[in-house]
Order: structure tokens, then C-alpha cells, then sequence
């Protein structure tokens, strides 16, 4: 038998009687520990139960302009970083999402539902605006429909994404109740916002004082990044001259400093710190030296990993390939499913 429709077969029978799961990242630079823990680690942890779809958003990434040869670059590395970090290309969709046009049909039909007034006030475009005040584009505007579009084209149940994309899934949910009310269907089922173990939803502060860790604010670490250069951006991380009191409340930039670790390091190595901080004894200079070496003992293996696959473009190749495959199909079915619905359908 034709050993790639065999696998196709127990591929589809595998998927069957699943819930949907669906994120993905923009290639707009290297994943770095927020990226990790806020999204891509429950991404590995969920392919196993659920119909997975994990893409690389790079229509949403042209918002901010990349020039095509970072756009080709941004997409490779994510690409290698997901499978790098453990997302299986046999069990899970990974794809690129222009390599599927029926996204942007469905984003061109939901654009008509959304209003200008709930777009502007999303907090990510008035965000974006003050960040990039020279390049308000409406993309930036329509930013949550595109998002919506990609989420509801797969009919996704569940969206592990980090803390700050709360407010876009909260406007998917508002798109697909509009369109299946207009409607009078039942097309989009609601997308829910997933933590993997049932906790609040992560975010991982930076290493500069305040606010979350991510690209564009200058103070990731990224996965891929130099143990070297990992230990130089530590040992710089923001802290405060020390407590004066037992028991003293953290500041910000301490707490994050042990948020941080709580994350990367066992509870012992947790509770010892705490201890010293507790009782006045704590020096910051051990504490980032140990939060230091418990970043590269995780990220060390994850970035061989990422050096290997960057050197392999046939089998980035195969993996976009058989991903693009996958969704398309499962793209066509829903987008079918809307035009009809919409009206498209002609009886003559
Ligand atoms: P960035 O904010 O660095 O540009 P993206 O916006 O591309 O990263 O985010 C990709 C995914 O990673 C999203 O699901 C987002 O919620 C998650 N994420 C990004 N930064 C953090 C963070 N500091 N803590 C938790 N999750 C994060
Ligand atoms: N907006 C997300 C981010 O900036 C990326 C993204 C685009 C996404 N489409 C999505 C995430 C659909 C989850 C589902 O991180």
C-alpha cells in the first residue's frame, strides 16, 4: 500500500472524535522564554489529545512591515523553533498561514461584522498605534479579525495563547456569536482561551524591572540565545538595593527575578532563595548566577536542537508541505460551510 496514504489514513482516524486546539506566533523574531511558557509549551503538551493546529502568522507579522528576506528568515526560524521545542509534525497541523488563502476569504467576510468602534478600542491597537504612530495601517486595526479568521476557519475549541492575547480571543468569541446570530447558525463553535494545567494564564516578566517579557520590548531571553549572552543578560536584570526587613514584601523587579525562577528552577532551589530574601541574608548576585545556569541547563538542549533543523530545508520543506496540506482541507470545509450560509451559493 502507498505508505503516505497509509499514515494520511490513521492520520485522519487519529484526529477523529477530537477537540480542536489552534494558535499560533508571528515570525517576527526569535521565541524567547515568554513565547515558551506563555504558548508553545502547552502546544507540545496538547498534541496528543487534541486535533492540533499550530501556524506561523505571517500575514499578521506584515503590520509592522518586514522587509521580505527577515519575512523568509522570521518564518524559517519559527518554523524550526516549534519543532525544535517538540511539536510533531505527524501529530499535530503545523503550518504557515499564508500558505492558506482561505484564511483571508473568511477575514474578508468577517471584516464586514466588525465595527470601527470596538476595533479601535482594542488595547493592542491603541498599543501598536502610540508604538508605531507613523504607521497606523488597517491592518492594525483589523488585527482581531484576522485573528478570528484563523481561529475559527478550523472551528478551534481551544486557544493556548499567553495572558496578552486575552482581549483578541475575547473578540473572536464576539465575531463568531455575531456571525452565527446573524445568521441564525451554528457555524463557529466558541473558541475558549486554554491554560494546559488549568491555572491562570502565564506571563513571564522581563528582566527589566517591569511589564512582561516579549521582542519587541528588548528584554527577552531567547530560546536560541548564546549560554554566554544568557548569563551577561542575568547578571544585568534589574533589582533593588535589598530588604531591610524580615518578611519584607518583593519589589517588582525582585518578584519578577523569582517568578522567573519558579518557572526554570526546581522548589527547592525556589524555597532557598526565598529564605535568604526572608530573612535579609539574600545576595541578588547568587540568585541570578543560579537563575542563570537553570536557563541554560533548559534552554541548551532546545537551541542544539534549533541548529540542527535550521541546516535541514528539505525537511522544513516537507513539514510546511504536509501542514498546508492539512489545513487547507480543513480550511475549504468550514469556508464552504460559511459562503452557503452567507449567500454565495447560486441557484441558476
Ligand atoms: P511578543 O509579545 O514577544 O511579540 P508574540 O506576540 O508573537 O510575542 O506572542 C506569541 C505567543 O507567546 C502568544 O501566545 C503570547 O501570548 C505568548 N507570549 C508572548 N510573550 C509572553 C510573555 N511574556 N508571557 C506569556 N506569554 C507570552
Ligand atoms: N496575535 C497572536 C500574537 O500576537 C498571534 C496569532 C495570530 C494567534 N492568529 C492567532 C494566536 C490565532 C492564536 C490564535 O501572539
Amino acid at each position: 500500500m502507498n505508505p503516505y496514504f497509509c499514515s494520511d489514513f490513521y492520520f485522519r482516524i487519529y484526529k477523529m472524535n477530537k477537540l480542536t486546539v489552534l494558535s499560533g506566533i508571528r515570525p517576527t523574531g526569535y521565541l524567547h522564554l515568554g513565547n515558551y511558557f506563555g504558548a508553545v509549551r502547552s502546544f507540545v503538551k496538547m498534541q496528543s489529545d487534541y486535533n492540533c493546529f499550530f501556524f506561523i502568522a505571517d500575514i499578521h507579522s506584515l503590520t509592522t512591515h518586514p522587509t521580505p528576506e527577515n519575512l523568509q528568515s522570521g518564518v524559517k526560524q519559527v518554523l524550526a523553533e516549534y519543532l525544535a521545542c517538540g511539536i510533531d509534525p505527524e501529530k499535530a497541523t503545523i503550518f504557515i498561514q499564508s500558505d492558506v488563502p482561505e484564511v483571508s476569504e473568511l477575514y474578508a467576510f468577517l471584516n464586514m461584522n466588525a465595527y470601527l468602534g470596538e476595533l479601535e478600542r482594542t488595547t493592542s491597537f491603541k498599543e501598536k498605534a502610540r508604538q508605531q504612530p507613523d504607521n497606523v495601517n488597517a491592518g492594525l486595526l483589523t488585527y482581531p479579525v484576522l485573528m478570528a479568521a484563523d481561529i475559527l476557519i478550523h472551528k478551534a475549541n481551544f486557544v493556548p495563547v499567553g495572558k496578552d492575547q486575552e482581549q483578541n480571543l475575547e473578540m473572536a468569541r464576539k465575531f463568531a456569536t455575531r456571525f452565527n446570530y446573524m445568521y441564525n447558525t451554528e457555524v463557529f463553535p466558541l473558541p475558549k482561551p486554554y491554560t494546559f494545567d488549568g491555572k491562570d494564564m502565564i506571563k513571564v516578566p522581563g528582566l527589566d524591572g517591569s511589564g512582561k517579557m516579549g521582542k519587541s520590548e528588548g528584554n527577552a531571553i531567547n530560546l536560541y540565545e548564546d549560554p554566554k549572552e544568557i548569563r551577561k543578560k542575568v547578571m544585568r536584570a534589574v533589582t533593588d538595593s535589598g530588604p531591610t526587613e524580615p518578611n519584607q514584601q518583593k519589589t517588582e523587579p525582585v518578584e519578577n527575578l523569582f517568578t522567573l525562577m519558579k518557572i526554570v528552577s526546581t522548589a527547592d532551589t525556589v524555597a532557598h532563595f526565598d529564605e535568604l530574601y526572608n530573612k535579609c541574608e539574600i545576595r541578588y548576585g547568587d540568585l541570578k548566577k543560579q537563575l542563570a545556569e537553570d536557563i541554560i541547563a533548559f534552554t541548551a538542549p532546545i537551541r542544539e536542537r534549533i541548529i540542527d533543523i535550521l541546516q535541514d530545508d528539505s525537511y522544513l520543506a516537507k513539514v510546511a508541505r504536509m501542514g498546508a496540506e492539512k489545513a487547507r482541507e480543513s480550511a475549504s470545509k468550514t469556508l464552504n460551510e460559511v459562503k452557503e450560509v452567507i449567500g454565495f451559493r447560486r441557484f441558476f
